[in-house]
């Protein structure tokens, strides 16, 4: 059973205890299962790649949350004051740069342009009138750096980073989720110069905002706040997002002035790949490994998947010490058994990807994603 097919078992039974709790009186416990119910349709929902299942699942989980919002005498206030205080503010202050993150030079590039620069160095920007920020897009395959290089990215300009991880703002704060949204960029006003960066932003990115209200209404918050910044000048609030579902974003989202850049950020080169080794095992006690050579034999893996390996591999040597055998240093054949043990995460990815993409006929848009998508599996 898929993870997705887990949590729609778990919803169904939420959403069966509650209807006995209602029938036998016990609305306040019922009306938590139904919440407990909806969230986990919503997870499902997330994590379930056919459209229609997808928007199946996200019904089922509004149903579930209205019939607990229409047995709850002070649905909003109660809800407000029991989770309030348990979600913290989203805010970080990154400590990592630009110099922690492989490779990716042109994507840092259109960053720096794009949002270093103009926080930076306002003055130029002024003179020349180079209308610098709008938001900017990354999307590519999982595990390659999309959320650590916006990470990096506050880490730059010292900026405070806002990290909004829209699934969680939506199975949280199902139904109040652009109260939620409007508070990030009050904060993020507070404390410029400031980064917002939303995260999964594909969880309120189905295409069919105009059907489920709630959604509908994140999607138009998100819209009204980002458009916001754009017009009150000398603010310096920069919006990032992050998707590795790109198909299912709603087009609004990148019209000018929001997302109007739109990034692919792609799995590691083999020089890439070489530094994520060198990144991985440093300060471990590593045998005669040839790292140019492990780079050569990953390439469809992505980064996360190498660091992956390096843990596997530093494992082996370690187990067998812990068994009685001699302590000895990583050796080249523990990464090739590391990698031979270990699937590529984003080569599947790319023959999702291509097909989506595809299907919705904005082939022009993820031009750069279907340029590659052959050398990596995606046929
Ligand atoms: N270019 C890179 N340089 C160094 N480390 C990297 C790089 N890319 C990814 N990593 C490492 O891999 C981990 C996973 O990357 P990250 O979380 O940014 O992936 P992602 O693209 O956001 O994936 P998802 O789509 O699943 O959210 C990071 O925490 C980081 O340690
Ligand atoms: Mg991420």
């Amino acid at each position: 059973m898929s993870d997705a097919e887990i949590l729609v078992a778990k919803a169904q039974g939420y959403a069966k205890s509650a209807k006995k709790m209602e029938d036998t009186g016990n609305t306040e416990r019922a009306i938590s299962l139904y919440r407990e119910g909806a969230r986990a349709y919503l997870d499902a929902a997330k994590r379930t790649h056919d459209r229609r299942k997808r928007e199946e699942r996200l019904d089922f989980a509004q149903m579930l949350y209205l019939r607990a919002e229409a047995l709850s005498p002070h649905k909003t206030r109660e809800y407000e004051e029991t989770e309030e205080k348990t979600l913290p503010a989203p805010m970080e202050k990154p400590n990592i740069t630009f110099d922690a993150v492989a490779g990716l030079e042109d994507v840092k590039e259109e960053i720096r342009q794009a949002i270093i620069y103009p926080l930076k160095h306002p003055e130029i920007f002024e003179i020349y009138k180079v209308k610098a920020g709008g938001g900017i897009l990354l999307y590519g395959p999982p595990g390659c750096g999309k959320t650590f290089i916006a990470k990096a990215t506050a880490g730059e300009v010292s900026a405070s980073f806002y990290h909004v991880k829209l699934g969680e703002i939506l199975s949280k704060w199902f139904g109040e989720s652009e109260e939620r949204i409007s508070g990030v960029f009050e904060a993020a006003r507070d404390s410029q110069p400031s980064i917002v960066f939303f995260d999964e932003i594909d969880a309120i990115g189905t295409k069919r905002t105009a059907e489920d209200p709630v959604i509908g209404r994140v999607v138009n918050a998100l819209l009204t706040e980002m458009d916001g910044i754009e017009s009150i000048r000398g603010e310096k609030i920069l919006i990032l997002g992050a998707t590795n579902q790109p198909w299912a974003l709603d087009p609004a989202l990148r019209r000018s002035g929001r997302f109007s850049r739109i990034l692919l950020v792609p799995p590691p080169d083999l020089s890439t790949r070489k530094k994520l080794f060198e990144i991985y095992m440093r300060g471990r006690l590593l045998g005669d490994v040839d790292l140019s050579k492990l780079a050569e034999r990953t390439e469809g893996y992505s980064a996360s998947d190498i660091a992956d390996i390096c843990e596997i591999a530093a494992k082996i040597p370690l187990k067998e010490a812990i068994n009685g055998g001699t302590p000895r240093k990583i050796a080249m054949n523990d990464f090739e058994s590391a990698i031979d043990g270990k699937g590529s995460s984003i080569i599947p990815w790319f023959s999702l990807a291509k097909r989506e993409i595809e299907k919705s006929g904005e082939a022009d848009v993820f031009r750069p994603l279907l340029e590659i998508a052959e050398k990596y599996g995606g046929k």
